[in-house]
């Protein structure tokens, strides 16, 4: 599934709206069901308004009433495997769990797997509401 996930993350990259930075970003997410949810960068003339490949995905399937995953691939065009922005870690750290596994990699096919905990450890979580 790694595999698949990794080929899907990277075709994802021609699905971009990237016109400010043209740098494409794909990601693919498998549910506990094995259903695949892709997604990629999506930008804004407001930069702000950009949103990120992995949160495409993770918003799409949780629009789709998915909320177990297991597994995530994200792909970009850069030297080592493309590491997720802060924002991202802090909705996978929401809709993950801690051990999930995320593979980054590369067009060199350089890929790194993490876990959730590994990308943002010491999380703010809604328990910490309580
Ligand atoms: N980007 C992603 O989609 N995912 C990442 O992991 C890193 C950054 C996007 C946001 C923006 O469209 C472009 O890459 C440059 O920051």
């Amino acid at each position: 599934m790694k595999e698949k996930l990794l080929e899907k993350a990277i075709q994802m990259r021609t699905k971009a709206y990237v016109p400010y930075s043209e740098f494409p970003v794909g990601a693919a997410l498998l549910t506990s069901s094995g259903k695949i949810y892709t997604g990629c960068n999506i930008e804004n003339a407001a930069y702000p308004s950009t949103c990120c490949a992995e949160r495409v995905a993770i918003f799409k399937a949780i629009s789709d009433g998915e909320t177990e995953f297991t597994e995530m691939a994200v792909a970009a065009d850069t030297k080592r495997p493309v590491p997720p922005c802060g924002t991202c870690r802090q909705v996978m750290s929401e809709f993950f769990d801690p051990d999930m596994t995320i593979h980054l990699t590369n067009l060199n096919k350089n890929v790194q797997t993490v876990t959730t905990d590994q990308l943002l450890p010491f999380s703010f979580q809604k328990e910490d509401m309580e």
